[in-house]
């Protein structure tokens, strides 16, 4: 309960009337005109803005992952930002294709200073911007629906007087009516149409409307109305590209420029990560995989978004948080034990398939992390809630033990209860260790201490095992015969009268590559009292493996609690 009237203080937003609306029919089908705005309003949101030096990294940054516009600051606001602008041009960075966009308000001397630091520039977007929100109008600017729209026309009618003094610049004016969102929509498109008018913009030479959700102050779906009404409602809508420019303030800014994407919008404004003013930008790398996602080609380079993460929060010192979509620390790790089942079965299946590119299909993961420089290894974590599908994954992919699925339950609850007794989760390293010191080459109270292995007759195969052993401390020799050396093995315990089990289970395979490559064996047994207990062997030989899997096993049995009431 709010201790105040919820209802008087705040107020619905008001809908558009559009009945006949269309978006919600369309799909996103291609990647639409990215601008990164990083180095403008992201900038401007810093506790400390960026140095020349890090706008500079961030500005390739951005042409290396293929932004074609990139707005590279207010350069009539400073002279960092100012001096910003002219090394980029003096030293020849931008490329040949990318444009350089510069955000202006609609005063004389701020217009001429920007045309000043453009001098010399090939692809440039100058960027003019008001004020129209009836809220602006009235509380910040004091001004009638008139007089704001004098402003954009006014602005409008310097840069068209000025733009002669670039003529070797390939030049595009980009007009935003600031606070679009909370803009009467009729009005909005009253003063684009009046910079058009004043601009003369054609179907080969388009103006941009960027149309900012300033502050995000509605839900989507009201956004993408106020789009598709203004694309529907513009009068020359072939010459202009209309762009998009949100704001989070609901946390939705991701979900608003898609709809407005379907909403009919050409080109899409926004920052790495999403830093910006407030609850930031719209993040562009978000919008984009979740493109990709769907089999749509974003038209950005994204497949290293660890270096993106890294080079953005070093230059904005701004951390991504840890369940960011896609970049968080925590978005490809899973803890429940159930989730990780699933996609060890899903990453299991994947690789039985020979194409590489075969169609993504792992529960939990929406797309593969491989493709975006995330790696498997962070997929699963083990903690005590953990499941057993989880452990077998880490020692499988980590350490390379193909454990039989049978052994993946009392393998997963050892670990378990491991993680649960230290607290925390285990690390992949002390996973393995927690298996190897229950499962592998457990030698107590039963010890191999030497074998010979004959091979007797091939047809039909008989093996003769020889060779002595310590039980309880006590040493015998031994010899037994069956039609493999574990048999063989088996029925030399069995003469000494320490067979006190029956052999359920039994597999192998190499560990690594090469010529050290190792043999894993892993031997089931089961007891007196029908318990199963599995044990592995790790050797060069293949055939000691195997020994010392049984060996391992009959110790975990014979050390295995009682029972209660045997
Ligand atoms: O959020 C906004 O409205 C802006 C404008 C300057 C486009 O950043
Ligand atoms: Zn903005």
């Amino acid at each position: 309960m709010f201790p105040f009237n919820i209802e008087k203080k705040y107020r619905p937003y008001p809908r558009i009337h559009l009945p006949d609306r269309r978006w919600p029919n369309q799909a996103i089908s291609s990647a639409p005109i990215w601008c990164s705005v990083d180095l403008r309003d992201g900038n401007q949101a810093l506790a400390n803005p960026m140095t020349i030096d890090q706008k500079l990294e961030m500005f390739d940054l951005l042409v290396g992952m293929g932004f074609k516009e990139i707005e590279v600051g207010f350069p009539s606001s400073s002279d960092t930002e100012f001096a910003f602008t002219r090394m980029l041009i003096e030293e020849k960075r931008i490329p040949d294709d990318v444009a350089i966009q510069v955000l202006c308000q609609s005063r004389e001397h701020l217009i001429k200073r920007n045309f000043e630091s453009l001098r010399g520039a090939g692809k440039v977007i100058f960027h003019l911007y008001n004020s129209t929100s009836p809220l602006q109008r009235r509380v910040t600017f004091g001004m009638n629906k008139e007089q704001i729209k004098q402003i954009a026309i006014e602005g409008t009618r310097m840069i068209k007087a000025l733009r002669p003094t670039l003529p070797d610049s390939e030049f595009v004016l980009q007009y935003s009516p600031e606070s679009f969102s909370d803009t009467e929509v009729e009005y909005a498109l009253e003063v684009c149409e009046a910079v058009m008018q004043e601009w003369e913009p054609g179907p080969n030479e388009k103006i941009i409307l960027n149309l900012p959700a300033t502050v995000e102050v509605s839900t989507p779906n009201v956004y993408a109305d106020q789009i598709e009404w203004f694309c529907r409602h513009l009068k020359h809508r072939d010459h202009a590209i209309i762009s998009l420019h949100t704001h989070n303030d609901r946390g939705t800014g991701v979900a608003a420029t898609e709809l407005g994407l379907l909403a009919g919008a050409d080109r899409v404004e926004g920052t790495l990560f999403g830093n910006g003013e407030r609850t930031g930008n719209l993040d562009i790398v978000t919008v984009a995989l979740n493109m990709m996602a769907h089999g749509i080609d974003p038209q950005l380079d994204l497949h290293d978004i660890p270096r993106l993460r890294e080079i953005c929060e070093r230059n904005t010192e701004m951390p991504v948080p840890p369940r960011h979509p896609y970049a968080g620390d925590l978005v490809f790790t899973s803890f429940s034990g159930s989730h990780q089942d699933a996609i060890k079965k899903g990453m299991d299946l994947r690789k039985g398939q020979a194409d590489p590119d075969a169609h993504w299909a792992v529960p939990y993961l929406m797309i593969d992390p491989n493709d975006i420089g995330r790696t498997y290894k962070a997929i699963i974590r083990i903690n005590s809630q953990s499941g057993k599908g989880g452990v077998a994954y880490i020692l499988q992919h980590d350490h390379g033990f193909d454990l039989p699925k049978p052994m993946h339950p009392e393998v997963g609850k050892h670990v378990n209860d491991e993680a649960d007794r230290r607290q925390r989760e285990l690390t992949s390293d002390e996973i393995l260790d927690a298996f190897t010191s229950a499962f592998v080459d457990i030698a107590s109270p039963l010890e191999l201490i030497e074998y010979d292995v004959h091979r007797v007759s091939a047809q039909p195969a008989l093996f003769r095992v020889t060779g002595s052993l310590r039980l309880n401390g006590k040493e015998s020799l031994f010899s037994g015969e069956g039609n493999g050396p574990i048999n063989g093995f088996v029925n030399a315990l069995e003469r000494l009268g320490y067979k006190s089990f029956n052999l359920t289970d039994y597999r192998q395979h190499a560990i690594g590559g090469g010529s050290a490559t190792r043999s894993a064996a892993y031997i089931q047994i089961q007891d007196k009292l029908g318990r199963r207990f599995y044990g592995c062997g790790i050797d060069t030989n293949i055939e000691l493996a195997s020994l010392k899997a049984l060996v391992s096993a009959y110790n975990r049995s014979v050390n295995a609690p009682a029972p209660d009431g045997k």
